[in-house]
């Protein structure tokens, strides 16, 4: 069984984009996989989170990841900072990692580009630590943006040149794993392209529906179709993208149809009902995240049994590791 492993970053909060995009592979990997999820909050120090903040941004991320149906009877749940074994071969793993090569990441260039006034070692080593989480566990696979594929090609470089410092062919090296075809990209509110936090065009699992109303209500729209079968213009079109993914199929095909007969004035009716339905999706999610946030009893045993696991393990590659390279007890 092929080994999948995913970080989270403790940050913000997960949207419709996120339900129905990477948590839809989460929960196949899981099903399919010999699955690992963690929250990298150890990842989340480079931009000094408040100490008063960072266990709340831990306690919601992990919350609505198993809200939305991340198992840990079934993937071993982890909080990246309660496993020192990844610490400790992120040491190891740095004595592999040319400065140079670390500088040339574009994610660190960027880092630098926006916050100039930050820029420390845990930033630049970044890819590092990432590799440690992954060899740790000898990951065969790791679902990973655009964004982050460079920093996988990083862990590949180390697991090769480890493999080839000390002859050896201990660590696979890890590959992105590719998301389905059949992956939805849910739009944003706005006519733009996708949704996501930073584009302020999101809607939260967590929004109370009064909130969700409102975000729906803005959302853009115009006149109404100027003929009978035009095409939609993008902004029309993303209301119908998430209206197929939350509604049934006779109320898409209800609205495909005022819209091919170019009838007008049906906006609002078309809103009010994606409200609804997004709101029956969200609800009891939003009531299952609420009652996991306030359960210290189950968060303690969830992540106390996946460290112990986690643990299991990544201590036995750094036994490995730590023997590979030479190190001996007396
Ligand atoms: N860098 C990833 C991100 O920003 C999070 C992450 C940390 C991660 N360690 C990882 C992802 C290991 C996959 C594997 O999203």
């Amino acid at each position: 069984m092929k080994t999948v492993l995913s970080g989270i970053r403790p940050t913000g909060n997960l949207h419709l984009g996120n339900y129905y995009g990477a948590m839809v592979n989460f929960l196949k990997m899981q099903e399919e996989c010999n699955s690992f999820f963690f929250i990298a909050d150890l990842h989340s120090l480079t931009t000094h989170p408040d100490p008063g903040m960072l266990h709340e941004n831990v306690r919601n991320i992990l919350s609505a990841y198993i809200a939305c149906g991340l198992d840990p009877e079934k993937a071993t749940i982890y909080v990246q900072s309660d496993i020192p074994e990844i610490v400790q071969l992120y040491l190891l793993l740095n004595m592999l990692a040319p400065v140079g090569e670390l500088r040339k990441t574009v994610s660190f260039k960027d880092k630098v580009r926006q916050n100039p006034d930050n820029v420390n070692a845990g930033l630049f080593t970044y890819p590092v630590l990432m590799a440690a989480d992954i060899l740790a566990f000898n990951a065969d696979y790791v679902p990973v943006g655009k964004d982050q594929e460079q920093h996988l090609e990083i862990t590949r470089n180390y697991a090769k040149r480890f493999n080839h410092r000390y002859h050896v062919e201990y660590f696979k090296q890890p590959t992105a794993y590719v998301f389905g075809q059949e992956l939805v990209k849910i739009p944003g509110l706005d006519g733009s392209g996708k949704m996501g936090k930073s584009e302020g065009n999101a809607i939260y699992l967590t929004d109370d529906p009064k909130t969700v109303e409102k975000k729906v209500k803005g959302a853009l729209t115009d006149n109404g179709p100027e003929g009978q079968d035009t095409p939609k213009p993008d902004y029309i079109e993303n209301l119908f993208t998430i209206l197929k993914v939350v509604s049934t199929a006779e109320v898409v095909a209800h609205y495909e149809n005022l819209w091919n007969t170019g009838e007008t004035k049906w906006y609002g009716n078309l809103k009010k009902q994606l409200a609804e339905d997004i709101i029956k999706v969200t609800a009891p999610i939003r009531d299952r995240i609420n009652d996991i946030k306030n359960n210290d009893a189950y968060l303690r045993k969830v992540t106390k049994e996946g460290a112990e696991k986690a643990r299991e393990r990544a201590s036995k590659t750094l036994r490995e590791v730590r023997e590979i390279m030479g190190f001996k007890s007396f």
